[in-house]
C-alpha cells in the first residue's frame, strides 16, 4: 500500500538544484584555481576565475532568498534541532545508517508535513546552510572586496585568515555534497529521495513493498 504526501513546494526545489548546480560549479572552478596547474588546467585559469565569481554572486542572491523564504514560509523550523532526546535520536539514527540499513531494518524515522528531517538531518542541514555556508558566502565577498578586509591580523596579511576560512568551508561543503548524496541513497529506495526533490511527492511505502518496512517505528515523529 503507498500513501503519498506532498512534501516540498516548488520554490524548494527550485532554490535546492539551482544551489547544488551553483556549488557544483564553484567546486569544479575552486579546486582548479587552488590547485591552479597551466600545464593541466581542470578549467583554464581566467575562465575559472570569472565563472568562480559570477557563480559565487548568484549564490549570495540566492542564499538571501533561501534565508527570506525560509522566514516566510516558516520553513526555518525544520531546521532546528529540537534538543529533548536529540542525542538518542541521532544515535538511533547514525546506528541505523552504519549497520541497520545493511541489515534489512526498518528506517527508524517515518517523515511527516511537520518534520521532514530526522534528527541527523535536521543537525547537518542547519549547521552547513546557517553556520558553514554564511562563512563562506563571506569570506569569498571579502575576496571580492579585499578593501574591507583588515589589512593585518596578528602581524599577517589580513585577506591571509580570509582565504584559509574560505578554503576551510568550501571544503566541508564539497565533504557534505559526497555525504549528502550517498545519504540521499538511503530513502524507500535508492531513488525516492531523489524524486522527491524533484517533483515534491513523497511516498510512504507499506512494509511488504518497502526496502525496510518503514511503518514499524511510525509514530516516532519529531526528531
Ligand atoms: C548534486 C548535488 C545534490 C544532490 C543530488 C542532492 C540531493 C538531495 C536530495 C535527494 C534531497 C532530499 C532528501 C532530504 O530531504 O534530505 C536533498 C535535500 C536537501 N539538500 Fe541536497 N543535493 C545536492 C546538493 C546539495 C547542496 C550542495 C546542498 C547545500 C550546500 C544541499 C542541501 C540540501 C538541503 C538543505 C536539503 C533539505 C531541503 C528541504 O527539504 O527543505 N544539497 N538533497
Amino acid at each position: 500500500m503507498t500513501e503519498r504526501i506532498y512534501l516540498l513546494p516548488l520554490w524548494i526545489r527550485l532554490w535546492h538544484w539551482s544551489n547544488a548546480l551553483l556549488i557544483i560549479t564553484l567546486s569544479v572552478t575552486g579546486f582548479s584555481l587552488h590547485f591552479a596547474d597551466p600545464k593541466l588546467p581542470l578549467v583554464e585559469f581566467s575562465l575559472a576565475a570569472r565563472l568562480h565569481q559570477v557563480a559565487g554572486i548568484a549564490l549570495v542572491a540566492l542564499y538571501a532568498f533561501f534565508v527570506v523564504a525560509n522566514l516566510v514560509t516558516g520553513n526555518w523550523w525544520q531546521y532546528i534541532p529540537k534538543p529533548p532526546g536529540i542525542i538518542e535520536r541521532c544515535w538511533v539514527q547514525a546506528k541505523w545508517y552504519m549497520f541497520g540499513i545493511f541489515r534489512g531494518e526498518p528506517h527508524p524515522y517515518r517523515v511527516s508535513e511537520e518534520t521532514n528531517f530526522n534528527a541527523l538531518q535536521a543537525l547537518s542541514y542547519w549547521f552547513i546552510m546557517y553556520m558553514v555556508m554564511p562563512l563562506m558566502l563571506l569570506s569569498g565577498l571579502l575576496f571580492l572586496f579585499p578593501e574591507f578586509a583588515p589589512d593585518r591580523v596578528f602581524g599577517f596579511d589580513g585577506l591571509l585568515p580570509v582565504a584559509v576560512v574560505h578554503y576551510l568551508t568550501g571544503a566541508v561543503i564539497v565533504m557534505f555534497m559526497i555525504a549528502h548524496i550517498y545519504l540521499g541513497t538511503t530513502g524507500t529506495t535508492a531513488t525516492s529521495m531523489f524524486k522527491t526533490m524533484i517533483n515534491g511527492w513523497h511516498e510512504h511505502v507499506g512494509p511488504e513493498e518497502s526496502r525496510h518496512g518503514d511503518r514499524r517505528h511510525a509514530d516516532r515523529r519529531g526528531s
